[in-house]
């Protein structure tokens, strides 16, 4: 099969075609023929080495010392189920999915899933395309907004990184759980993030949040540019600064504003599971979420997605089609 590999950590010019060898379930995983995936940010820090400060020594250990233990990246997927394990009970061949993968591996022709890990009949309102766009940024921000920042229908957010994969699903997220939304957003994207239903957006290239008088009860930062001192007097009493992009001076803040302080600042690492990308596929399904695509590749231009990436200033999901 076709697959775009990684066989080495760099720049994009370390990813290639290849045809390798298609994956076999085992008894309790699906082989699907995906029809469409994408260049997450999760991809492209694993295939550049380049994660927040401190994290470094921990990646190489987690994913390969020297190069990546699986050359194969792609976190997201929908697809067709082509084949399943012997003990699959849930899923049948020709099921229509959508999901992400724990293993990476989702940018080729096949992909190999556990039945019990995040994935779900694909909501038949949306294209594959639109599928695959979903998973990463709304399983995330689902994470960091109901069981991270425990946000409550009335409460004052404001989403930093508000067109981007975490973004767009975080602003969509909190007004389905009855928040009062601000995205925050350079000019271009101001108009995507009101369509997405913000009750107000803040052009971050002429306005400085901390100036405009405003306390929120959540500071959802999605890029890693707001820290806990300059957001201090922005948050309400009890107010919560959401990190998604934390490093490790961040996750000591962590300890010690869950100790010493009213103010918390909450990070860790969103993962995915079955129930979620069941919550996710209802919304999708009754039209309170939608996909937002940015752009899309065809499997061989891979690489220019991770450009398109790695510039920091994608529109919420980068597709690559089959
Ligand atoms: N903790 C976890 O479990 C977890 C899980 C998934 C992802 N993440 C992390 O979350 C982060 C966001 O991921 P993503 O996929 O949403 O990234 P993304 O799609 O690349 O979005 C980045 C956003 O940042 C905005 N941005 C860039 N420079 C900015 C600046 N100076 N000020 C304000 N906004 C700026 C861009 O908007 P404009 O173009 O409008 O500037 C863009 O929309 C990544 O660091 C990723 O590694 C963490």
């Amino acid at each position: 099969m076709k697959a775009i590999t990684t066989r080495q950590y760099g720049t994009p010019d370390v990813l290639t075609l290849e045809d390798i060898a298609q994956p076999n379930p085992k008894s309790k995983e699906l082989l699907i023929k995906v029809s469409a995936s994408a260049v997450t940010s999760g991809d492209a820090r694993i295939r550049g080495l380049n994660v927040p400060f401190g994290f470094k020594f921990i990646t190489r250990l987690l994913f390969g010392f020297n190069k990546p233990k699986q050359p194969v990246l792609g976190t997201v997927f929908s697809g067709v189920v082509a084949a399943t394990g012997n003990e699959v009970t849930e899923f049948k061949e020709g099921d229509e999915v959508f999901g992400a993968s724990n293993n990476f591996g989702s940018h080729a022709e096949y992909v190999v899933v556990p039945e019990s890990g995040p994935i779900a009949i694909k909501p038949a309102n949306c294209s594959f395309n639109e599928a695959a766009a979903i998973p990463f940024g709304a399983l995330t921000s689902l994470k960091y907004l109901r069981d991270f920042g425990k946000i409550k229908a009335g409460e004052k957010i404001l989403i930093n990184g508000a067109s981007g994969a975490l973004g767009v699903y975080g602003v969509q997220l909190a007004k389905y759980f009855g928040a009062h939304v601000t995205g925050m957003c350079s000019t271009a994207n101001v108009s995507l993030v009101k369509s997405l239903g913000a009750d107000a957006v803040i052009d971050y290239t002429t306005t400085d949040f901390t100036k405009n008088g405003e306390a929120y009860d959540i500071i959802y930062d999605t890029v890693g540019k707001i820290t806990f001192s300059q957001s201090k007097k922005s948050l309400t009493k009890n107010g919560r600064l959401l990190l998604a992009a934390a490093g490790l001076p961040q996750y000591f803040q962590v300890l010690s504003t869950s100790l010493f302080s009213k103010k918390k600042v909450i990070a860790g690492v969103a993962v995915f599971n079955k129930k979620d990308i069941a919550v996710i596929k209802e919304l999708v399904s009754s039209g309170k979420l939608r996909s937002v695509i940015g752009k899309q590749f065809p499997l061989s231009e891979t690489k220019e997605a991770h450009i398109y990436v790695d510039t920091g200033h994608k529109v919420a999901s980068a597709v690559i089609t089959m």
